[in-house]
């Protein structure tokens, strides 16, 4: 029989996830006509600037003959379309990558089939088939739509969030006493300093887990962009959206998407006990201003009529300004090799 009562990022990635109910899996929320929109498919030149990126991280790890690219929940594969067309314009890189997405929803693994027709891509379940040459897993907004864990601070009383799912319609919040081994671990993460709510990716640190594996064995990173903090906030990240709209985390479950911000300080501590190197954390605006953003648009935009000239600064703006995507995004970038690489970094 189905657990009715069930932890809070159960049940997030229950509303997400499952098979038949899941909002990933009866919905394409991307674009306009979906949800909400990410950047790839606000402009191409993120993915350009991504792509530039990820060539000259393979020359820091002098150009191996064999580079492993693993996109995290490429969504509706808009990111790595441009990166293969970007990739297309650097024979010598091309010839060494394999391409791989890695990807939760079957309902979306199908559209990126569509999408993605006679492109030379790989999908994946989990990682044993990557045997040879260095890993760099690429996740854009990916970390968000992991389900995380809530718990409740008041001085030494912890207390876990679950849901009561009885009544179908009517879902209700249930506080139950956080086990010992809980307790251990958000210590471990230092996760209890201060009162409120308390929010843990159990579930995401078990994917990254994986990941760092592959990378202390084959040289390689992992570059994630997403929205988030670096220093602890003691309130509730949760957010659900529909038709591009703010929705209550009760209403429209299955056909809302739901996310919560990325705790970069907590992620950042975690690489380095995993001896990875680790850049400093910074904003999307500051990382894609370092890779030449801006002096790419200013190129392109020389032959372009004024109406497109408009649309790109248009979008440009959503990319960098503080008041869009430009602050709240931040990028973290963990990684093994024996140069540092701190491009877009500093
Ligand atoms: C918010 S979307 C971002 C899509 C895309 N990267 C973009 O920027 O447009 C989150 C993506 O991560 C996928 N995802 C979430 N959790 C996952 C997991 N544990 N394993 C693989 N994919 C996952 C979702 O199905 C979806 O494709």
């Amino acid at each position: 029989m189905k657990k009715k009562i069930i932890p809070f990022d159960s049940f997030i990635d229950q509303a997400l996830y499952a098979k038949k109910e899941g909002y990933y899996s009866r919905n394409n929320p991307f674009g306009k006509k979906g949800d909400f929109i990410t950047a790839p498919a606000i402009s191409f030149l993120f993915g350009e600037m991504i792509a530039i990126w990820l060539i000259f991280f393979w020359e820091n790890l002098k150009k191996p003959k064999k580079i492993n690219i693993i996109e995290l929940g490429p969504g509706d594969g808009k990111l790595i379309k441009i990166l293969l067309k970007t990739f297309a314009k650097f024979p010598d890189f091309n010839k060494c990558v394999n391409i791989f997405l890695y990807e939760k929803s079957e309902n979306l693994i199908k559209i990126q089939k569509k999408e993605l027709k006679n492109k030379n891509i790989k999908w994946l379940k989990n990682f044993n088939v990557l045997k040879r040459g260095p890993v760099i897993f690429l996740g854009n907004e990916f970390f968000d739509a992991v389900a995380i864990k809530q718990f409740v601070k008041k001085d030494k009383v912890i207390l876990e969030k679950y849901v009561d799912i009885r009544k179908k319609n009517k879902p209700k919040i249930l506080l139950k006493k956080t086990n010992l081994k809980t307790i251990k671990e958000l210590k471990k993460f230092n996760l209890l300093k201060k009162n409120g709510i308390i929010e843990y990716p159990k579930l995401g640190l078990v994917e990254i887990n994986n990941f760092i594996k592959k990378i202390n064995k084959f040289g390689g990173g992992i570059l994630l962009i997403d929205y988030g903090y670096i220093n602890q906030i003691n309130f509730s990240s949760i957010q659900s959206i529909k038709k591009h709209k703010k929705n209550r985390l009760f209403d429209n479950i299955g056909n809302a998407d739901i996310t919560s911000l990325v705790n970069f300080g907590m992620l950042n501590n975690y690489f380095k006990n995993k001896k990875l190197k680790v850049n400093e954390i910074v904003t999307q605006g500051f990382f894609l201003k370092k890779l030449g953003i801006i002096s790419r648009a200013e190129l392109l935009s020389k032959n372009m009529s004024f109406k497109e000239k408009t649309d790109l600064y248009y979008r440009l703006k959503r990319l960098l300004h503080p008041n869009y995507m430009g602050e709240i995004f931040k990028v973290i970038f963990a990684y093994k090799s024996k140069k540092k690489f701190t491009l877009g970094f500093k």
